[in-house]
């Protein structure tokens, strides 16, 4: 199959860039990740994203390191269990998943979830920041953030997340958060932003997005796709099929019309949809 071309590199606030598209890898358990991983990079893709939570680092690292892709052409996230927050526990934390990966360093660690009511999420991103000058990871950012979660960690530190990753769709599109990131120079990236597995087949399903896919001669998960990259996010949709890898990739070459993002926009559910991180987490 042919490989797509490369994602388009974004700049992060602190001197890097992460390529606009990945790959999502939960929930597939180490021997599908590796599968998974090994042939999205054959097929173009240079961001991988995993996280201690999803049980595939293993099966990820021997992805990323059987591909035959130098290890600093590619961009590896992954993600702080809620278990190793506070007093310095995400040293550990991190080299733990270095060693399951097989890797010396990722490119970006994640606070996984904020778990506002533990208060951990502050001191743990200044842990971050040794890690970050120790040069095991390159970049620090958070998931699941809420504004106000963020100006917390902005206020308590002095430090400023360069990625927030978050449930987002066209039906999930939590406005706030998106205008706080950008204000804050946060690049937001999308978890799920299919609609996720069985919400995906749904949201994919939705007339008016089978009705741009046709006029435009792509399908609906491109359309999708082509929505969070005009929007300057950076999705990570997870397949496992190469196929679907394959279009996944293959959004930068066609445009969604002003038109079609005003009719995609009225699928948007407004203000408190999707998953609540001051509910949920680990
Ligand atoms: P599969 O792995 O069989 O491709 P999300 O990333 O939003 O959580 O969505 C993941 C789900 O969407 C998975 O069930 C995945 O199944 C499916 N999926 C991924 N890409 C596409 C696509 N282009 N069209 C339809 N379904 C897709």
């Amino acid at each position: 199959m042919a490989s797509a071309p490369l994602a388009p590199l974004i700049p992060l606030d602190d001197g890097r860039s992460i390529p606009q598209l990945g790959l999502g890898t939960w929930p597939l358990k180490d021997r599908e990740a590796e599968e998974a991983v090994a042939t999205a990079i054959g097929l173009g893709y240079r961001h991988i994203d995993t996280a201690a939570k999803y049980g595939n680092e293993r099966g990820v690292g021997r992805g990323v390191r059987g591909a035959g892709v130098p290890r600093e052409e590619l961009f590896v996230t992954t993600k702080l269990d809620g278990g190793y927050q506070g007093d310095d526990r995400a040293i550990a934390g991190l080299e733990d998943s270095l060693e399951r990966l097989g890797l010396d360093y990722v490119d970006l660690l994640l606070i996984h979830w904020p778990l506002p009511k533990r208060g951990k999420f502050a001191s743990t991103f200044r842990t971050f920041k040794k890690l970050q000058d120790a040069g095991l990871t390159r970049s620090i950012g958070v998931s699941n953030f809420k504004p106000a979660h963020l100006r917390t960690l902005i206020d308590g530190t002095g430090l400023t997340p360069a990625v927030n990753q978050i449930q987002l769709d066209p039906t999930i599109t939590r406005e706030d958060h998106r205008a706080f990131d950008a204000e804050h120079g946060i690049v937001t990236s999308s978890w799920s932003p299919l609609g996720g597995g069985a919400g995906a087949t749904d949201l994919l399903a939705h007339p008016l997005i089978t009705g741009i896919a046709s006029r435009l001669d792509v399908t609906p998960g491109q359309v999708v796709l082509r929505w969070h990259v005009q929007a300057g996010l950076v999705p990570i949709p997870k397949s496992k099929n190469p196929e679907r890898m394959r279009q996944n990739l293959d959004v930068f070459s066609f445009d969604l019309s002003a038109a079609d993002l005003e009719q995609l926009a009225t699928l948007a559910l407004g203000p408190g949809a999707g998953v609540d991180s001051d509910r949920t987490g680990h």
